[in-house]
């Protein structure tokens, strides 16, 4: 008889956005001719840029072509894209990683997800809390965690970390030694960053330790900061301790055309066995390859033109934070976040609840956030605004909260 993974009924169910979905449905419902502004998911408004459009034309055209169609892409993406990504993204900030060393993918969800398939069942996982949810539910997927237990709103044998206002919603180093980290700065959703010095520390912690720091970078590109990090290989030593994401969802309005990447070092080992074999053999049986065209307009990002196109969609959207940010700050509330990401994050005022908070906003201001709660209970009385919107929106809806 066929079993199910009973892994899959440990996971509390997708309530933060369903419970958002239908909390703005029954609103709706009741106040049809409400207008109601959406700084809650994390997608991005402005369309792809002219010079990505382009590239994306062009191959299409080669795909009617008998000379130049293309079919399955090689296992781990095109030449052409992992070698302007290695000397864009990398060797011109000084790190040093080779095309050979970077996994093109259709984005950085699955990558996050999937990555754990290469570790031990044993190997322990530290998180943030609050946390971006696929680092921790794909491991509860494959049974490398225990129970939820849902009164502290969390799995057993996860070590969480909490990211706190003083901590600066940066983690301390844990004093249970964990096998795999999940970082993610810039980050979502707190908006925070994580120094040169401090990720350097992370690094030296883990080599220390025989750790891997699984490192997602998927808002690099909102940094605006000359001292801060885009990428961990700017540690000394991280080639030997990291694996980093990449994502062009939000660098270059990617999340629908898929695209992304991840970077396994040559001399990543864990427990004495080299890594970049595993993640090769695991895109080769598993993937086939993010489309041709995909690819070349992910090539066309790295031209001057598309570069100067695509920084100016993120200039767009960090004037929607600043505005955001500024905005909340001259009404009184507790702001972070927002400089040097796209995610401002709010403490909800007079120690209101995270869903108390969303009920107000949306019942006075007709304005939808995302309940810090929904991210681990370190997120409870914080709430999360987007900067993705619309300028004009955004505006509105700052004002909105503001006459509340
Ligand atoms: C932290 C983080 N990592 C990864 C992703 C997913 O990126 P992609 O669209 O490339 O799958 C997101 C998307 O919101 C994210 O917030």
């Amino acid at each position: 008889m066929a079993k199910a993974n009973q892994n899959y009924l440990k996971l509390p169910g997708s309530y933060l956005f369903s419970m958002i979905g239908k909390k703005i449905g029954e609103y709706q419902q009741q106040h049809p001719d409400a207008d109601i502004i959406r700084l809650g998911i994390g997608d991005v408004t402005q369309p792809i840029a002219p010079a990505v459009i382009r590239a994306l034309h062009e191959a299409v055209d080669e795909m009617g072509s008998p000379d130049t169609f293309r079919g399955y892409a090689p296992d781990l993406g095109y030449e052409f894209l992992r070698s302007v990504i290695s000397r864009k993204d990398y060797r011109e900030r000084g790190c040093d990683i080779s095309a050979e060393e970077i996994f093109i993918s259709d984005g950085a969800k699955c990558d996050c997800g999937n990555i754990q398939e290469i570790f031990d069942m044993e190997n322990r996982i530290a998180v943030c809390d609050p946390v971006y949810p696929v680092y921790v539910d794909s491991n509860v997927m494959a049974g490398r965690t225990g129970a939820y237990d849902s009164e502290a709103g969390r799995f057993c044998d996860v070590i969480y970390m909490p990211c706190t206002e003083q901590n600066g919603f940066v983690p301390e180093l844990p004093d249970q030694i964990p096998d795999l980290i999940y970082l993610c700065f810039p980050n979502n959703p707190t908006g925070a960053v994580m120094g040169k010095g401090m990720l350097q520390e992370w690094v030296d912690y883990a080599r220390l330790h025989g750790s891997v720091i699984l490192y997602d970078a998927a808002y690099e590109a909102y940094i605006s900061d000359g001292e801060i990090p885009h990428s961990i290989y700017e540690c000394e030593g991280a080639r030997e301790c990291a694996i980093e994401f990449r994502s062009f969802s939000k660098t270059a309005g990617f999340t629908g055309l898929r695209l992304g990447f991840t970077v396994v070092p040559k001399e990543l080992k864990a427990d004495g066995i080299a890594l970049w074999p595993l993640w090769a053999r695991r895109h080769g049986t598993k993937y086939n390859g993010a489309p041709y065209i995909i690819q070349r307009a992910g090539e066309a990002v790295y031209s001057d033109e598309g570069r100067r196109q695509v920084m100016g969609q993120v200039a767009y959207y960090m004037e929607n934070a600043r505005i955001i940010y500024e905005g909340l700050k001259e009404a009184g509330y507790t702001v972070s976040g927002g400089v040097n990401a796209p995610y401002i994050w709010l403490k909800t005022p007079g120690g209101m609840k995270s869903w108390e908070f969303f009920d107000a906003l949306l019942e006075r201001a007709n304005v939808v956030g995302t309940p810090g709660s929904g991210f681990g209970p370190h997120g409870e009385h914080y709430f999360r605004l987007t900067a993705f919107g619309d300028r004009e929106r955004t505006m509105e809806a700052v004002e909105r909260i503001r006459r509340m």
